[in-house]
């Protein structure tokens, strides 16, 4: 069922630092800031050969990292994001098996304009996982 890592998520106090500690430090390659007020963070990619890590940052009132980030001030792995043919098929096929799927368990769109799904982490090894349709 699982495809491809797609990105693996890290929720920042600073986003500015975290940009800087990437670029500066790691000398990767990384996006400008994108604010997503949908999802209540803004965000910066880091492109890698095989895959991505999103910088998240909490952007306006309850945003679904600023609990996260209240537990780990300094920042943490928030979620890792596997890719997906058929999103509805993994959901039925989880919910099925007792899975949990957060929210109302209809996908909605991500940060990169595909359908995502985020399964809850006590199901998956203290995980958060999102999959992404892709
Ligand atoms: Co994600």
């Amino acid at each position: 069922m699982l495809g491809r890592l797609n990105h693996v998520a890290i929720a920042v106090p600073d986003l500015e630092a975290a940009t800087a500690s990437y670029r500066d430090q790691l000398g990767a390659k990384v996006s400008a800031p994108q604010a997503l007020p949908e999802h209540g963070v803004t965000v910066v990619f880091v492109e890698l050969a095989n895959t991505k890590v999103e910088l998240l940052e909490p952007l306006g009132d309850g945003s679904p990292i600023a609990a996260f980030l209240e537990r780990n001030a300094a920042g943490g792995m928030h979620h890792i994001c596997y890719e997906v043919e058929d999103i509805i098929a993994a959901r039925d096929r989880l919910a099925g098996q007792g899975a949990r799927v957060l929210g109302n368990g209809e996908p909605k769109i991500g940060a990169h304009g595909k359908p995502v799904l985020f399964l809850h982490p006590k199901d998956f090894q203290g995980t958060l996982v999102e999959l992404e349709q892709i």
